[in-house]
C-alpha cells in the first residue's frame, strides 16, 4: 500500500443553522501524488478543503494529514498581501524569525521553483492573474509545505495560464514529492493529475483513473458543474 498524505474517513460537517454539507466523506490522497476533487457547485468541495487546513472543525470523523498544508485560493487578490513579489513569498516566513540571508535564500528558492525568480522585485498589481498563483504556490513552497491544497485555482485564468498552472503544479508535485489536491471543474485538467474524486451531496461517489472520470463526467456533465 502506498503511503498515504491525506487520509479523511467518515466526514460530516454542517455549516450553523444549515443542512448537512459532507454526510461520512472518505478518501485517501497518497503520497507524491496529484488529485483532483470534481463536483457540482454546492457539493461541499470548498468546505472540504477548509476542514483538510484545519480552518474549520468537523462535526464528525477523522483527518490525518501528514505534513505541513499550503492553501491556494481561486483568487490571488485574496491571498497575496504585501506589494512586492519577494516580499509577498517572505511574509509567510515571519513567524520562523530566521535570518534575513536565510530568508533571502528561502524566497529566492521557492520563486525559482515556480519559474519566476526574474520577477522577484515586481509589484504584485503589475502581474497576471497566473504569475499571482504561481507567487501563492511559491509562498507555499518557501514555508515547506508538502501538501497543497488548490480551489479552483485556475478559474479566473484564460486557457493559456490554465494549462501552464496546471502543468506547473504536475512538474512541483513529481519534482519536489509533495502531494497536491486540486478542485477543478474544467475536464482537461484531468490530464495532468494521477487521480480524481468526485463529490456529490457531501459524499465521495466515484474516484481512480482521471481519464475514466472525464469520459464519465462527458457522458453526465451535470456531475460536474
Ligand atoms: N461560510 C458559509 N456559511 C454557510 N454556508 C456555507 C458557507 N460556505 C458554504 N456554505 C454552503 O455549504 C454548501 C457547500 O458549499 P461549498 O463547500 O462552497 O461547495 P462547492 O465548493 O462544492 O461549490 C453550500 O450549500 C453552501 O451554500
Ligand atoms: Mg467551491
Amino acid at each position: 500500500m502506498a503511503e498515504v498524505a491525506i487520509r479523511v474517513r467518515d466526514l460530516c460537517f454542517s455549516w450553523p443553522g444549515g443542512t448537512s454539507v459532507l454526510q461520512s466523506c472518505s478518501l485517501d490522497v497518497p503520497k507524491g501524488e496529484f488529485w483532483m476533487l470534481l463536483g457540482t457547485n454546492g457539493s461541499g468541495k470548498s468546505t472540504l478543503l477548509q476542514l483538510l487546513a484545519g480552518l474549520l472543525l468537523p462535526q464528525a470523523g477523522e483527518i490525518e494529514i501528514s505534513g505541513l498544508v499550503g492553501f491556494v485560493f481561486q483568487n490571488p487578490d485574496h491571498q497575496l498581501v504585501m506589494p512586492t513579489v519577494a516580499a509577498d513569498v517572505a511574509f509567510g516566513l515571519v513567524e520562523e524569525k530566521l535570518p534575513l540571508d536565510r530568508v533571502r535564500a528561502r524566497v529566492r528558492e521557492a520563486l525559482a521553483a515556480v519559474n519566476l525568480l526574474e520577477l522577484q522585485r515586481r509589484p504584485i498589481y503589475a502581474l497576471s492573474g497566473g504569475q499571482k498563483q504561481r507567487i501563492a504556490i511559491a509562498g507555499a513552497i518557501a514555508r515547506k509545505s508538502e501538501i497543497l491544497l488548490l480551489d479552483e485555482p485556475t478559474a479566473l485564468l484564460d486557457p493559456d495560464s490554465q494549462l501552464d498552472l496546471v502543468a506547473q503544479v504536475q512538474r512541483l508535485v513529481k519534482s519536489r514529492g509533495l502531494t497536491a489536491l486540486w478542485v477543478t471543474h474544467r475536464l482537461e485538467e484531468l490530464n495532468y493529475c494521477d487521480g480524481a474524486f468526485l463529490l456529490e451531496q457531501g459524499k465521495v461517489v466515484d474516484r481512480g483513473e482521471p481519464e475514466r472520470l472525464k469520459q464519465r463526467l462527458i457522458q453526465q456533465p451535470n456531475e460536474a458543474m
